[in-house]
């Protein structure tokens, strides 16, 4: 057991354990065999290799929310381009497993054979994600912006996220997110209401985050 804990540790956030933020949950253990259970369809090499160009046709369900590169209008719904593969095939399961609770992808996911799951990752994830170099609105919250770049560094975001916070692995993108989305996903992690993958790094990284907090990050990250 404890060899498929380091293991599943490498592979949710294997710059966390060099950093030394610490990643483990007093309540790993149901969660652990749960993603045990689901890793056997992620990791699994006898079915047929996912395929971005049939992910596209498939996801002509999906575009009118989350946009048709992949890069969403409405800001209560996450863009998808170039998020990690992993992280978008874990996502999905998570919803059709009724581990991540959500009233919209919870009925879409459970339409998803594990084929469409690994095709619809390989297709948004090959989308080029937003231009962070291209000219963006005037910050209307400057003060913010450098709270949360400050807020970034203090709970080490970037340990696991990457320091362009591109993600990497079952580790989400955040930079250029929607920052109402982002709001949300970190309330849902402090609530409970979403736990993650894994070893639940988001719960333990959350769970301290004031109101202030949540806001400084999430408009911080949501301009890069
Ligand atoms: C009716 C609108 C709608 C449609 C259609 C839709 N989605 Fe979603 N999707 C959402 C919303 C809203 C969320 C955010 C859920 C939440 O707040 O937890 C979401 C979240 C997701 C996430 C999680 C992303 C993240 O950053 O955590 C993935 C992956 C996803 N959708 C994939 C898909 C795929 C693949 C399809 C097509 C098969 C699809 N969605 C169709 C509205 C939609
Ligand atoms: C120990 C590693 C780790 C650290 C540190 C960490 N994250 Fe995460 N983060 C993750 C993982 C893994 C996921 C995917 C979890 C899941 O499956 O829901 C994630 C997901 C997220 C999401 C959801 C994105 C989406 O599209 O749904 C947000 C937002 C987020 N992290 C923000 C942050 C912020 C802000 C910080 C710093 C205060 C931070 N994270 C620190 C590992 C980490």
């Amino acid at each position: 057991m404890p060899a498929i804990i380091s293991v599943l540790r490498e592979k949710v956030c294997p710059r966390a354990r060099r950093a030394g933020v610490p990643i483990s949950h007093p309540s790993w253990r149901p969660s652990l065999l749960f993603v045990f259970a689901l890793g056997a369809l992620i990791g699994d090499t006898t079915g047929v290799a996912a395929d971005a160009d049939a992910g596209k046709n498939k996801a002509e369900a999906c575009v009118a929310c989350h946009g048709d590169d992949g890069i969403s209008q409405t800001e209560d719904t996450p863009s998808l381009a170039s998020q990690p593969d992993l992280f978008l095939q874990w996502q999905l399961v998570f919803f059709r497993s009724g581990a991540r609770k959500n009233e919209v992808m919870g009925p879409i996911a459970e339409q998803l054979s594990n084929e469409d799951v690994r095709d619809l990752a390989a297709f948004f994830t090959s989308l080029k994600p937003s231009d962070s170099s291209a000219p963006k609105a005037p910050d209307d919250r400057p003060e913010l912006t450098e709270a949360g770049k400050k807020a970034a560094a203090d709970g080490r975001c970037a340990a696991c996220h990457g320091d362009d916070y591109a993600g990497t692995k079952a580790v989400a993108r955040i930079a250029g997110q929607h920052e109402e989305y982002l709001v949300k996903a970190l309330h849902d992690y402090k609530s409970g209401l979403r736990s993650g993958g894994g070893v639940a790094a988001m719960a333990e990284v959350a769970y301290p985050l004031s109101e202030e907090d949540i806001s400084a990050l999430a408009h911080y990250l949501s301009r890069l």
